[in-house]
């Protein structure tokens, strides 16, 4: 697909200048259709598209979502948020002899509630030197024989700074600890190779990068752990044999599915397959680095009309979420929904993120307003 091709797949495009990916993925005409096929059979077959077609979707979905990561079969669950996949998480552990959870202060609040709620749960809350990153050395001195897990983003949405998960991965393994890494921003936007990482968990989901709207949240669990992980909050999606309703037994699925909570978004599903398959068709290497283009573009803009960002110095850890400082985010974040150029503000920053579909020339008319109106 050139990017004509893909810019007629997403209608808002032709309506406004669309630079809020990392809030909300746009909606393509393929994801569209996809909810329309799912009402049309909803209409006609009732409960029996159930069988003939959802269940299906459900397990294409899986695959494609595996096969973006480069992961095994069987790695991953369909679950309803991030929180959700938390929270499943958190279950299975077992927490009598680590109870020490390592994240960040950089990272989105679910990851750090999820421990703050547990009266068990030690936290340690790295602090970024910088503003924008946390230094790999920061995790490796936090860890010990106590750490339970480190939790922490693939990509900070209060920076876009993409984080090492290699290196990640490799400390919490050498510590004994899992590593838990909330992805929502990074799949989609950067290229996710799992198996090359030792990173244990991995939570995603549709709604932003991936096109595929709300409702949805995508749970990697490495193979070789899933065996030993026995989540307390359940449900019938995640047993053997679910189709037997034998409410006298409790057997967990093998795979990863043992982390399911029942009856999956099946709207979302549907919408989830039409943009996934524009980003599988479009590739994750030719999207991140469309993504780099616009993102550097931006960067350069901005600097140059002497705004001051929040982002990585270093180029090959900067995603396309760029922070812009401003002293009235939200009233700035108005005036360039007046002109038809949609994009997010958070506490003391205009944020753009622009995503694979978009156009420099955007991302220059973005930078131009903002400077005319500030
Ligand atoms: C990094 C990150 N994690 C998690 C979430 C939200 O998680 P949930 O699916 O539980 O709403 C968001 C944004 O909505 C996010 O940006």
């Amino acid at each position: 697909m050139n990017l004509d091709q893909i810019r007629s797949s997403f209608p808002i495009l032709q309506r406004r200048n669309y630079l809020n990916s990392c809030s909300l993925g746009a909606l393509s005409n393929r994801a569209e259709d996809r909810l329309r096929d799912f009402t049309a059979k909803w209409h006609d077959l009732g409960a029996s598209a159930w069988y003939e077609h959802w269940w299906g979707a459900l397990g294409d979905l899986r695959g494609r979502i595996e096969a973006m990561f480069g992961a095994p079969g069987g790695t991953i669950a369909l679950m309803p948020s991030t929180s959700a996949c938390l929270a499943a998480v958190s279950s299975s552990l077992d927490w009598s002899k680590r109870n020490r959870i390592v994240t960040t202060e950089l990272d989105f609040p679910t990851l750090l509630y999820q421990w703050k709620v547990r009266p068990d749960a030690e936290m340690v809350v790295l602090e970024s030197h910088d503003g924008v990153h946390i230094d790999p050395q920061q995790f490796a001195d936090a860890v010990d024989d106590r750490t339970l897990a480190i939790a922490t983003s693939h990509v900070f949405f209060t920076t876009g700074a993409i984080q090492d998960l290699g290196a990640i991965g490799d400390i919490a393994r050498r510590a004994g600890a899992y590593s838990l890494i909330d992805g929502y921003q990074g799949a989609g936007q950067v290229p996710v190779d799992l198996p090359a990482t030792a990173v244990d968990f991995y939570t995603s989901g549709p709604l932003k990068w991936l096109c595929g709207g709300p409702g949805l949240a995508y749970l990697y669990v490495r193979s070789n752990r899933i065996s030993a992980l026995h989540p307390t909050i359940t449900s019938w999606f995640a047993t053997k044999d679910q189709f037997q309703f034998n409410s006298g037994e409790f057997r967990y699925h093998e795979d990863a599915r043992r982390f399911e909570l029942g009856t999956p978004a099946l709207a979302t599903v549907h919408t989830s397959l039409g943009g996934q398959e524009i980003v599988d068709e479009v590739g994750m290497v030719e999207i991140r680095a469309q993504n780099v283009a616009l993102t550097e573009r931006l960067v350069e803009r901005c600097r140059a009309a002497g705004f001051s960002l929040r982002v990585s110095d270093e180029p090959g850890t900067r995603s396309a979420i760029v922070l812009v400082r401003h002293d009235e985010p939200g009233a700035a974040v108005a005036r360039l929904a007046e002109r038809g150029i949609i994009v997010d503000n958070r506490p003391g920053v205009v944020r753009a993120s622009p995503h694979f579909y978009n156009t420099l020339d955007e991302v220059d008319e973005f930078v131009e307003v903002l400077g005319a109106t500030s």
